[in-house]
């Protein structure tokens, strides 16, 4: 374990020598009655810590500080030659996650990586594989691929492997994985739909890039089930109400959904369904009107339906995702249009 600020800070001289960092520690002797340990050195005479030679040896190597005014000479500890502090078993010095944490995903559960991290450094080597048969939001698969680890990660719920699925991607760009047991046919979705409905809302959330309703807790939604969190000027944040719908389903959803937008000052809203439609639906999904992103001029449904055969041939929501080259475009002719220079 690295040194604690407190202790590094007692090093407070710089050797001139070596420009190395030292403390200063006493060479005196704690006995008194050591006449072969009496003698002068450095002015004063003292019952010093080591014999003469050895003393003479080490102000030749350097190691002895004679401080100013003729002060009485100390053995010079230099910062790099200290070994770090063994970790003992209380870690304190790992905070866990606090509610504005950068790396906060969202899962309830979350352990802050630093703390896997020194888990998986200190019990396994490079290329060994790791394996969380509980992974949450993949916080050891992180660690485990940031320190050069294969892994393997299970989790029973649809929420923590799309989360790592996200996460993993985010991290490391250029990462190959696979993931086993997410519907990957139109088939598998309704299978699961029917078996689960709580589990499959999960998963069509993350298929969306949605963030679920209060962490993905089963209950009273309010009408809501997931989020997606969008900037469509790159800085104001505003969200899409997402509702999923894995049984029946009728225009009375659509009023509902369109009721919650307006409830919730959401500009957008996606309809996740398994059946198909009807054209009372549609008509009323399109009579919710349109949103025009102001940045780019492109006007977005307002209340969007995507079904599970849509998502299957690729079709996912119209979000103005922010989009860096417009952002920087509108800010130039906003810029040039007060007279500034960029
Ligand atoms: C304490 S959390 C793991 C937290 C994780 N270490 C992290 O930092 O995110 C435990 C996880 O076990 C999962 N779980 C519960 N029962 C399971 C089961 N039978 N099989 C697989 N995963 C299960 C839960 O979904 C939950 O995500």
């Amino acid at each position: 374990m690295a040194h604690s600020e407190e202790y590094l800070e007692r090093y407070n001289l710089i050797d001139e020598a070596t420009g190395k960092r030292f403390q200063a520690t006493s060479l005196i002797n704690p006995n008194s009655n050591r006449p072969n340990l009496t003698y002068e050195f450095g002015g004063h005479t003292r019952v010093w810590r080591w014999t003469r030679e050895r003393m003479k040896a080490a102000e030749a190597a350097g190691e002895i500080y004679f401080p100013p005014r003729g002060g009485i000479p100390r053995q010079k500890r230099f910062l790099d030659e200290q070994e770090g502090v063994p970790v003992s078993d209380v870690w304190t010095d790992i905070p866990p996650l606090n509610s504005q944490a950068q790396e906060r995903l969202g899962y309830p559960t979350q352990k802050p990586l630093a703390l896997l991290e020194r888990i998986i450094a200190a019990s396994s080597n490079e290329g060994d594989v790791v394996l969380d048969p509980f992974c949450g939001c993949g916080t050891a698969v992180h660690a485990a691929e940031k320190l050069g680890r294969q892994w393997i990660g299970i989790d029973v719920t649809h929420l923590a492997i799309g989360l790592i699925e996200k996460r993993m991607t985010e991290a490391f760009p250029d990462i190959a994985f696979e993931v086993k047991g997410r519907p990957q046919s139109l088939s598998a979705a309704m299978d699961l739909a029917a078996r689960d409905k709580h589990q499959f809302e999960l998963w069509a959330l993350s298929v969306v890039d949605a963030v679920p309703w209060k962490g993905g807790r089963k209950g009273a939604d309010g009408g809501i089930d997931g989020i997606i969190w969008f900037k469509p000027d790159g800085k104001r944040t505003e969200k899409a109400i997402v509702e999923v719908k894995g049984g029946g389903t009728g225009v009375k959803d659509i009023g509902r959904l369109a009721q919650v937008m307006q409830r919730e000052g959401a500009p957008l809203g996606v309809f996740i369904t398994a059946q198909a439609p009807t054209r009372a639906m549609e008509r009323d999904a399109a009579s919710v009107g349109v949103w025009e992103n102001e940045l780019t001029g492109r006007k977005h449904p307002r209340l969007q339906i995507l079904t599970l055969a849509e998502i299957f041939q690729n079709k996912r929501p119209d979000i103005p995702w922010v989009d860096a080259s417009a952002v920087k475009k509108a800010r130039r002719e906003d810029t040039t249009k007060q007279g500034k220079l960029l």
